[in-house]
């Protein structure tokens, strides 16, 4: 999957068959337009690349985004979910899914959340000795599985990484066969294992190390005395985030992957956890451009989305491929950063962004922003989270409504005294 092209009409961004000045005529801006169609082809792109060769669970990453209608889609898909707190399971619950195909895999995880994740119903992921002996005292003879730290990361840079020695997350290696032996001691049922080495690393090898641990630990695992059913190679396939950039070869990773397991193992059956790769490219945020101001050295577009509607690019230094949808096509021929409406310096979504002529009003279109965007919107400088949009079938349907200032304040409790 490359970057997605779009296509012009009259100058103007066509998105699923829509005209995105339209779309932010209808719905405002900042907004989240998810192309469904695209959630549905992404979704089964990785199922069908995975169950030619092995048994295969998709599991999606919930928290790349949760909005509900996004995850009835998939729910409708027949995708299972990987949730990482109650309130994914809860939300993932009130989306329909059946309990049995939701995963939980905290960490450091309080016992007061395991009794409740455990009330669910949900499948259990263990990432410490600790959760371990805190389920077999709620809950003895449950079905788990571990996640093990790999020692192997990968990932768009270093806060997304998490398979590599010395992380917070999983069972320490040389830990491994002793943890599942010691599950089995207290009246747990292991029958999985589970690693995740980060999230949108670009490459295939990095996976198929990661199967090799994880198949010489089955084995170990196997020599003591215990069968695993499934093995969770956990989540991370990137994707292009700009124009011409190599795309993760799907196909081969899955191939190769399955085989180190085929090979080496009795495991048949694959669970693999795509959050970014599913909805990542099915949505754009539209940001209207409020202001263009010449800063002496730089040239701005200021719009109306800043680091609380997106966060990636101030916080992970992520790139997004902008364009200017309401001239669309046209040669770009000035070059501008674009900065969001908050009080702070590191407030932007692009620099050095070669663009047509931008003018008051424009509709910027930032591509591949459906992966942990409005996820990890906040409320800063009291904006309200934006609102999200859903277009099928050249219909667009608004799934979450922006919210407004009373939402913001409806949980805060101001004393008597100070009310004078
Ligand atoms: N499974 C586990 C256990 C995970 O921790 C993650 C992501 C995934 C699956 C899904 O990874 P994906 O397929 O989406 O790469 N906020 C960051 C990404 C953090 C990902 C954390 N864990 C970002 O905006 O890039």
């Amino acid at each position: 999957m490359a970057m997605r092209d779009f296509e012009s009409r009259d100058g103007k961004m066509i998105f699923a068959g829509m005209n995105v000045e339209d779309i932010a005529k209808e719905f405002g801006t900042p907004v989240y337009v998810t192309d469904e169609q695209r959630v549905r082809e992404n979704y089964r792109a990785v199922y069908s690349a995975f169950s030619k060769y092995m048994e295969t669970e998709v599991h999606y990453a919930c928290k790349a985004n949760t909005n509900l209608a996004i995850l009835s889609i998939l729910r409708q898909e027949g995708a299972g979910i990987d949730a990482v707190s109650i309130g994914e399971v809860e939300t993932c619950l009130k989306a329909g899914f059946d309990p049995s195909k939701i995963m939980y895999t905290g960490v450091f995880v309080s016992e007061e959340e395991l009794k409740q994740v455990v009330e669910t119903g949900v499948r259990i992921n263990l990432d410490s000795v600790s959760e371990m002996e805190k389920l077999a005292r709620i809950a003895p003879g449950t079905k788990v599985s571990f996640r093990i730290t790999p020692g192997v990361g990968s990932g768009h840079g270093e806060k997304v990484i998490t398979g590599n020695k010395g992380a917070k997350f999983g069972i320490p290696r040389d830990k491994v066969v002793e943890t599942y032996l010691h599950a089995l001691d207290i009246g747990l049922e292991p029958v999985g294992i589970h690693a995740h080495i980060g999230s949108g690393g670009q490459s295939v090898e990095p996976f198929v190390d990661e199967a090799e641990v994880l198949a010489e630990l089955i084995n170990q695992i196997d020599e003591a005395g215990i069968k695993l059913d499934f093995v969770d190679i956990g989540g991370g396939i990137g994707v292009p985030y700009k124009p011409n950039e190599d795309e993760m070869d799907l196909d081969g990773m899955a191939s190769e992957v399955t085989d180190v397991f085929e090979q080496n193992t009795d495991v048949r059956k694959i669970i693999v956890e795509p959050g970014r790769y599913i909805v990542a490219d099915s949505t754009v945020l539209l940001t209207a451009c409020t202001d263009i101001k010449d800063a002496e050295t730089k040239k701005y577009v200021g719009v109306d989305a800043g680091f609380n509607t997106l966060i990636r690019p101030a916080m992970y230094g992520s790139f997004h491929y902008i364009a200017d949808g309401s001239k669309f096509g046209r040669a770009c021929t000035s070059r501008y950063d674009i900065a969001g409406p908050l009080c702070e310096s590191g407030d932007y979504l692009g620099h050095d962004r070669v663009l047509p002529e931008v003018e008051e009003g424009d509709i910027m279109v930032v591509y591949d922003a459906g992966a942990y965007g409005f996820t990890m919107a906040s409320n800063y400088n009291s904006r309200p989270l934006p609102a999200e949009v859903l277009i099928n079938d050249g219909k667009a349907e608004l799934i979450r409504e922006r919210e407004t200032p009373e939402e913001q304040w409806r949980h805060q409790k101001v004393p008597e005294r100070l009310q004078r």
